[in-house]
C-alpha cells in the first residue's frame, strides 16, 4: 500500500508544468508525528551539528547566512519513523522518474532544527562544483504552527525574484522544487522550527561527505 496521502500523478503533472509544488498533509498524521518525535529525541540527545554552507574545501559555518542545526538521516536510518519517511520519499522518486525522466537515483536528507530567531538567507541549493542535486524536498514537522511565528519558506518563482510565495512550515506540508532553478529563503522563525530537508540526486554525482 502506498504511504502517500495525496495523488502522485497530480503532483507529477504540477511539477512538470511549474517546477515546484506544495503538498499539504503529504504523509499520514502518524508518520508525521512519529518523525517529529524522532527528530526531537535525537535533538535532545545532542546529535545535531551546526549547518555549514558549500561543500568540500569550500565548506564553512556562516551564521550570517544560516543558523540552523542538522542531522543527516543516514546516521539514524534504523529509526522506524525514518524508515517510513524514506519509503514514502522512494515512492515519490519513482513516480517523478516515470513522469519527468529526471533520472533521480538517491535521496540525501537531514533533520533541521531552527532555534528561535534562526533563518536561512536567499540561496540556490545546487553546489557550484556538484550538479547532482536535482529536486529539493522539504517536509515540515510543526503541529499548529502559529500564523505570527514567521519561519515560512519564501520560494521565488522567477529568476529575477520578483514573484514569490510564502509557505508556512506546518506539520505534514511537503514542498518540492527543482534545485537549480528556484531561489528560496527561510524567514526568521520566532520559535523552534523542525523539518526534514532533502535532495534527490541524479546518477553520477559525488556525495558531499
Ligand atoms: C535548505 C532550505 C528550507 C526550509 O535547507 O537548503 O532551503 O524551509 N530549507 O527549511
Ligand atoms: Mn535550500
Amino acid at each position: 500500500m502506498s504511504t502517500l496521502s495525496f495523488d502522485l500523478e497530480t503532483v507529477i503533472d504540477t511539477l512538470a508544468d511549474k517546477g515546484w509544488v506544495v503538498i499539504p498533509h503529504a504523509l499520514s498524521g502518524e508518520i508525521t508525528a512519529n518523525l517529529r518525535a524522532a527528530c526531537l529525541d535525537v535533538w535532545q540527545q545532542g546529535l545535531f551539528h551546526e549547518a555549514a554552507t558549500g561543500r568540500g574545501d569550500g565548506q564553512a559555518r556562516r551564521s550570517e547566512i544560516r543558523a540552523d542545526s542538522v542531522l543527516w538521516l543516514d546516521k539514524v536510518a534504523a529509526l522506524p519513523a525514518v524508515q517510513a519517511y524514506n519509503a514514502a520519499m522512494d515512492d515519490i522518486m519513482h513516480g517523478v522518474n516515470r513522469g519527468l525522466y529526471l533520472g533521480l537515483a538517491e535521496l540525501e536528507s537531514h533533520f533541521a532544527v531552527y532555534p528561535e530567531g534562526a533563518f536561512y538567507k536567499k540561496h540556490l541549493d545546487r553546489f557550484k562544483d556538484d550538479d547532482a542535486r536535482t529536486l529539493t524536498t522539504v517536509f515540515y514537522l510543526n503541529e499548529g504552527w502559529p500564523q505570527d511565528a514567521g519561519g515560512q519558506i519564501r520560494l521565488y518563482l522567477d529568476a529575477d525574484c520578483h514573484e514569490f510565495i510564502d509557505v508556512e512550515p506546518e506539520a505534514g506540508t511537503l514542498v518540492l522544487f527543482l534545485s537549480d532553478r528556484f531561489w528560496h529563503e527561510v524567514l526568521p522563525a520566532r520559535q523552534q522550527r523542525l523539518s526534514v530537508t532533502g535532495w534527490y540526486r541524479r546518477r553520477g554525482g559525488s556525495v558531499p561527505w
